[in-house]
């Protein structure tokens, strides 16, 4: 997972890495490391935990000014983090080569044992320190670096972004690519490397995708990509669409609490250019789709991890109740291992925040190898799933910080919506009055999640009142059911307690043995006004587990006039579309997770164990 940044130019290259690795620190922060070349010496300087710590060991033992270096904040996958398996990790005989790796060296045993046979000393447990000793000996046999990276990166296995710098050749940053994340920035006499845009943005906004097993050469006036088979590969400039405030707190006291602030905007923004104001849905992305093969879908799988696969499972209700097509949604990682029907006809539909979650690119690939399209529904630009679908729906999120998803969510949700108007428009599957009279509501959304930003300090004022919870349960049924699972999820990762989501109606199944004296339960209850009639059974559920103990805080609709008789708290979003209900029922619950997580003292944007964007299996 990891972030890693790469700079060389005329500016204070320490000020560029730190910078860099501020706005990359989300994607691991087990340590953080730099290595820059000065007068023609390297100088590496690593220590585990936060990039706090590296900035501290920097002030107590400055580094040279430098105008070439790499970065580093890692998410430890062999050896525990501490300093010495901290990157960057230092090959050759006089440690003048330095390597920073995001990824896993899957061959790296065998590697190693070759290393150890030759009499090379490892000084950290990772697999990433094999590659440093191999280029640096491919280096001192040939005399040629970038032969020798070229010849080293073709014998490794698993998943890498590496980046070398030597100082025997002080003026380039090597880089290669291969199942994990790399962009470049173009600058003017400077030029970058990192994870994603983020880790460059405030100097510049042109970037290149480096593709798959590709190498980067980069220097101040010239930025070169060659394929792992040494051939000049092609390359396509984009320009980042968010500038650097985005990606700052800006007065917030963390990144989830502005984030979920956000999301009025980043949910019209999701609609922008796509939702006329008639109601109707145009999905110019998806072109991509001929109106033939849309006909022809005759079964829908959505495959994503965590937060994002409950994106998934609303999008299910509603391309199934307004497009009439059968969906299952699968975990990324579940779907890719155990042999599943796909035919011609399948459409696969990728949803992923990042578009670098390993899992969720292995089931695309697998798709499509066995015949399906597969669209994206993805937040960051250039990212590897947007490259590998047959195309791609951006959620124009802007980029989400904290480790626990918010914005990512209700944006992914909201292109589910549109996935599922513009499937029925073209299948004919529900009446054109209908679907434009759901474009309209749909197009309501944002203004109604003001108004639950507005009203958010209630549910922060009971997050924070359940600080000694030691379990919460949620409940919901239809749409509420992902919801429910959702809060579980921003519980468990951030307040680090026992939390589970369940489906309101399979309580009595087994579930309701965990009610006792006092249990804390919310429950998302439906609108009064749907049709089919779900609020009754939800409001008998509620007085199920209120006769065992349980204190209800219910998630409902403004005008329900009865919910407040069977709860201790209430708390009211405004009405819509029962299925639209989801993103204005969720955003409490990441309020109540965040206000919770906080009164406990915890680290809200990077909670422990984690890393925001998964790059490894
Ligand atoms: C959400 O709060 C989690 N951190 C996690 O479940 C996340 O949604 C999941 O790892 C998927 O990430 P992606 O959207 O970048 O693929
Ligand atoms: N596998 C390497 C390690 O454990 C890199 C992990 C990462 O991507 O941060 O150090």
């Amino acid at each position: 997972m990891c972030g890693i940044v790469g700079y060389v130019g005329p500016k204070s290259t320490l000020e560029v890495l730190i910078g860099g690795l501020r706005r990359l620190e989300y994607r691991g922060y087990d340590s953080a490391g730099v290595s820059v070349i000065a007068n023609g010496q390297l100088e590496t300087r690593k220590k585990a935990g936060k990039l706090n710590n590296l900035v501290a060991e920097i002030e107590a033992h400055p580094l040279p000014t430098a105008h070439i270096g790499i970065g580093h904040t890692r998410w430890a996958t062999h050896g525990a983090p501490t300093d010495g398996n901290a990157h960057p990790h230092l090959g050759g005989q006089t440690s003048r080569l330095s390597l920073i790796h995001n990824g896993i060296i899957e061959n790296f045993a065998e590697l190693k044992a070759e290393l150890l046979a030759s009499g090379t000393k490892f000084s950290s447990e990772t697999d990433s320190e094999v590659a440093a000793h191999l280029i640096a000996k491919a280096f001192e046999r040939t005399g040629e670096l970038v032969a020798a990276f070229t010849e080293v990166v073709n014998r490794l296995h698993g998943a890498f972004t590496i980046l070398v710098i030597d100082q025997d050749q002080p003026d380039v940053v090597l880089a290669a690519r291969r199942n994990a994340p790399l962009v470049i920035g173009l600058g003017e006499h400077e030029n970058f490397l990192g994870s994603d845009v983020a880790a460059f943005v405030e100097h510049t906004k042109r970037a290149i995708a480096v593709g798959q097993d590709q190498i980067v050469i980069l220097r101040a006036e010239s930025v070169e990509v060659i394929g792992f088979d040494g051939k000049p590969a092609e390359t396509e400039e984009f320009e980042v669409d968010w500038d650097a405030s985005a990606a700052s707190k800006g007065g917030w006291p963390s990144f989830m609490a502005k984030e979920i602030a956000d999301q009025p905007q980043s949910i019209a923004d999701t609609l922008m250019g796509r939702l006329s104001h008639d109601g109707h849905v145009s999905l110019g992305d998806l072109a991509a789709l001929s109106p033939e093969y849309i006909k022809n879908i005759d079964r829908l799988v959505i495959v994503a991890c965590g937060t994002a696969s409950y994106a998934g499972d609303v999008g299910k209700y509603a391309i199934e109740k307004w497009a009439r097509i059968p969906v299952s949604v699968e975990l990324s990682h579940e779907f890719r291992y155990r042999n599943p029907i796909i035919t011609p006809n399948t459409l696969v539909v990728a949803i992923s925040q990042s578009g670098e979650t390993m899992d969720t690119l292995m089931a695309t690939r697998y798709a499509r190898e066995l015949g399906a399209k597969v669209i994206s529904i993805c937040n960051t630009q250039g990212a590897t799933l947007a490259r590998e679908s047959d195309a791609t729906l951006y959620t124009h999120a802007g980029p989400e910080v904290a480790v626990a998803s918010t914005k990512a969510l209700t944006s992914q949700i909201t292109a589910t919506y549109l996935l599922a108007l513009m499937l029925a428009e073209a299948r004919g599957a529900s009446a054109p009055a209908e679907l434009a009279r759901l474009g309209k509501e749909l197009l309501k959304l944002p203004a109604k999640v003001t108004d639950v930003i507005e009203n958010l300090p209630q549910a922060m004022a009971l997050g924070t009142a359940h600080a000694d919870a030691s379990s919460v349960l949620f409940l919901g049924r239809n749409v509420g059911f992902p919801v429910a699972m959702e809060g579980a999820l921003k519980l468990k990762e951030l307040a680090y307690i026992h939390a589970e989501g369940f489906a309101a109606g399979e309580l009595k199944h087994g579930p309701i043995a965990l009610i006792e004296e006092g249990q804390p339960v919310i429950v998302i209850v439906p609108s009064p006004r749907d049709a089919d009639s779900l609020y009754p059974k939800v409001i008998s559920n509620i007085q199920e587990i209120r006769a065992r103990g349980a204190k209800v805080i219910a998630i409902a609709e403004e005008g329900d006039a009865t919910v407040g008789d069977y709860a201790e708290s209430v708390v009211f979003v405004p009405q819509t579309e029962p299925i639209f209900s989801a993103v204005l029922s969720v955003i409490p619950l990441q309020a109540f997770a965040l206000a919770l997580s906080t009164a406990k003292g915890l680290d809200v944007d990077q909670p422990r164990n984690l890393a925001k964007s998964v790059t490894v299996e």
